[in-house]
């Protein structure tokens, strides 16, 4: 579909700054989904909330759907799931006109990045990711689905960020590091080893804090 309209998962922050950003692309924006029904009907920003999935099957061929709406990677990944079992179509990214993407990179469906950032050279991003304002990825940094890289965030080359991993506002990664499946590195950390799966690490320099409990019941292991 070229230049379908578009419906974007989440009415909050991240989802209106995208419906922004649609508008700067001249992309049209049909309306939010949400899971909460105290939202359904509401209009935020002049953008209807149109209710949950179950609510839009009149729209599957004239739309697409931007998973990326929220910035919690286990609630991007339970968006995909049902927009899938939906049979609705998945948008193709968007990207900021201020990006530059060199041929080199690669940038995954539904995935977001926002104004301000430099990507490299070689640098995979995967699908449902966002990438938030004024980021820099380095040479050869790989991105996996669902991850979120906060405002500010920059990430060093040969950096892997593993699937569903959230990167805290301004934080830094230093060259060759990997950042495992589900972890969350807090706001203003500088992480200069390796961090596994599922933990929060922070602080200057980063270590661990704690294990991460799944939010929304999505478990990875849950079968998408
Ligand atoms: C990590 C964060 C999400 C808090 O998560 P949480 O699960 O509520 O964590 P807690 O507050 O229980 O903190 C656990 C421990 O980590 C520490 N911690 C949390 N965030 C930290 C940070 N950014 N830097 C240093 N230490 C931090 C806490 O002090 C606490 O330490 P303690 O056990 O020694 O007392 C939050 O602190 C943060 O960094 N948010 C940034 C989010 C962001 O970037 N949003 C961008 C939106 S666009």
């Amino acid at each position: 579909m070229k230049d379908a309209k578009l419906i974007i998962w989440g009415c909050g922050g991240m989802g209106r700054e995208i419906a922004a950003l649609c508008e700067i692309l001249g992309r049209d924006v049909i309306g939010f989904l949400d899971e909460r029904i105290e939202m359904h009907g509401q209009i935020i920003d002049d953008v209807p909330v149109l209710g949950d999935i179950a609510d839009i099957a009149k729209y599957r061929h004239e739309a697409e759907i931007i998973c990326s709406g929220v910035g919690e990677p286990a609630l991007k990944r339970k968006f995909v799931r049902k927009t899938r079992e939906a049979g609705l179509q998945i948008a193709s990214p968007l990207i900021h006109p201020s990006v530059h993407v060199p041929p080199s990179s690669r940038i995954g469906v539904s995935s977001i990045l926002c104004a301000g950032t430099i990507i490299s050279i070689n640098v995979n991003i995967g699908n449902f990711v966002i990438v938030n304002t004024n980021v820099t990825l380095a040479h050869d940094v790989s991105i996996s689905d669902y991850c979120t890289i906060s405002p500010g965030v920059n990430i060093s080359g040969n950096v892997t960020v593993e699937e569903g991993a959230f990167i805290g506002t301004g934080s830094a990664i230093r060259e060759k590091v990997s950042i495992g499946a589900w972890s969350m590195v807090g706001g203003g950390s500088f992480v200069k080893n390796d961090v596994p799966p599922q933990v929060l690490y922070a602080g200057v320099p980063a270590v661990y804090k704690k294990t991460r409990a799944w939010p929304h019941n999505e478990s990875p292991c849950d079968k998408q």
